[in-house]
């Protein structure tokens, strides 16, 4: 089973990133340094994180001390909601590139396609006079070709897109000049995306799943009464028991066969071992078949305050 993803362009992603999003300062750094010594070499950043530096100095300690080189790591990182505008994308990248201490990013995705009014203030969440978060309707096509520039100019090896649906892909596919190699997106045992992984599959492009665990530590307002904990899952409890694995190794693996690269997010060095451990054990067909009868449609990230943005497809995976 493969351990990388293979772009159209010929760049590779390691199948198995560390999600750092929650992380900051020093748990961020000793996160990120004791992942290095585990054997990640796929790290899953936004500008949103605010974590970019603490990755970037890590990383760059990690150089000097020559246990890894620049090439061996892959990074990717997001444009926020607020720098969709060519001149901001291109703000956005330069502030990236610097905080990272990198001369190109491996992987740089627009984190949504909803997007809302740079007020200069750097705030992600600006509110209009009403209190309402401050929509702006970008034309992402425009915004596309400042992430090829971006590529023409060596900054960036591969672009994509994350929480984009098949209509919004395909919006891009139909005006661009450089493909996207990757789509990021919620997509764990409850929530299979299937019908944007057969699109994608057809058009060459790889998927990330994000919150592959469930995200059970994820914020306040992505959570509903009716959300289930999928770590708990039976089907999956007794799967892992009978191959002595634990729910968290069989809910990637099963990611993983079904050609998903995945990003968990762990602080704790044991649950990141397990969760780069996932190579020395397959998942049996009729295991895999009792896996898929789990897409219940259990979507955790719901994303409540965007309903009424123009480019919010309701009804759409995404
Ligand atoms: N593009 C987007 O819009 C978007 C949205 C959400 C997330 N993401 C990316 O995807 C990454 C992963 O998503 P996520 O962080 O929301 O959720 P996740 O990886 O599904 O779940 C993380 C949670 O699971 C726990 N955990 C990790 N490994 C475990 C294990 N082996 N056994 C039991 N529990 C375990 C972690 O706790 P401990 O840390 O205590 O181990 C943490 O509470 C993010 O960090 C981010 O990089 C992207």
């Amino acid at each position: 089973m493969a351990k990388y993803l293979k772009f159209l362009n010929g760049y590779r992603m390691p199948s198995v990133g560390l999600g750092t999003y929650g992380l900051t300062g020093e748990s961020c750094k000793r996160t990120v340094d004791e992942a290095l010594s585990l054997g990640y070499r796929h790290f899953d950043t936004a500008v949103s994180y605010r974590n970019e530096k603490d990755i970037g100095e890590t990383l760059c300690l990690a150089q000097k001390q020559d246990r890894i080189q620049r090439e061996d790591v892959f990074i990717t990182t997001k444009i926020p909601s607020i720098y969709l505008s060519p001149e901001d994308v291109k703000y956005c990248v330069r502030e990236s590139l610097d905080n990272l201490k990198v001369t190109y990013l491996d992987l740089l995705l627009i984190h949504n396609p909803w997007g809302l009014r740079n007020k200069g203030d750097g705030n992600f969440k600006p509110v209009n006079d009403e209190g309402q978060l401050d929509f702006v309707h970008y034309d992402l096509t425009e915004t596309w070709k400042s992430l090829e520039n971006l590529v023409n100019s060596g900054s960036v090896r591969s672009i994509g897109m994350s929480n984009f649906s098949v209509p919004q892909i395909e919006r891009i596919l139909l005006n661009c000049k450089i493909k996207p190699s990757n789509i990021q997106l919620e997509c764990h045992a409850y929530y299979q995306q299937r019908k944007i992984k057969q699109y994608c599959d057809l058009k060459s492009i790889t998927l990330s799943a994000y919150g592959p665990l469930g995200s059970p530590d994820r914020p306040e307002h992505h959570r509903l009464e009716k959300h289930t904990v999928l770590l708990d899952e039976q089907v999956i409890r007794h799967i892992a028991s009978d191959y002595r694995k634990t729910p968290a190794q069989i809910l990637l693996r099963f990611l993983i066969q079904n050609g998903f690269a995945v990003l968990p997010k762990s602080q704790n060095y044991n649950r990141m071992k397990e969760n780069i451990n996932l190579f020395d054990f397959n998942i049996s067909a009729m295991d895999m078949g009792k896996i898929q009868g789990l897409d219940k449609g259990v979507k955790y990230f719901i994303f409540e305050s965007f309903k009424h943005h123009p480019e919010f497809l309701d009804g759409e995976h995404f």
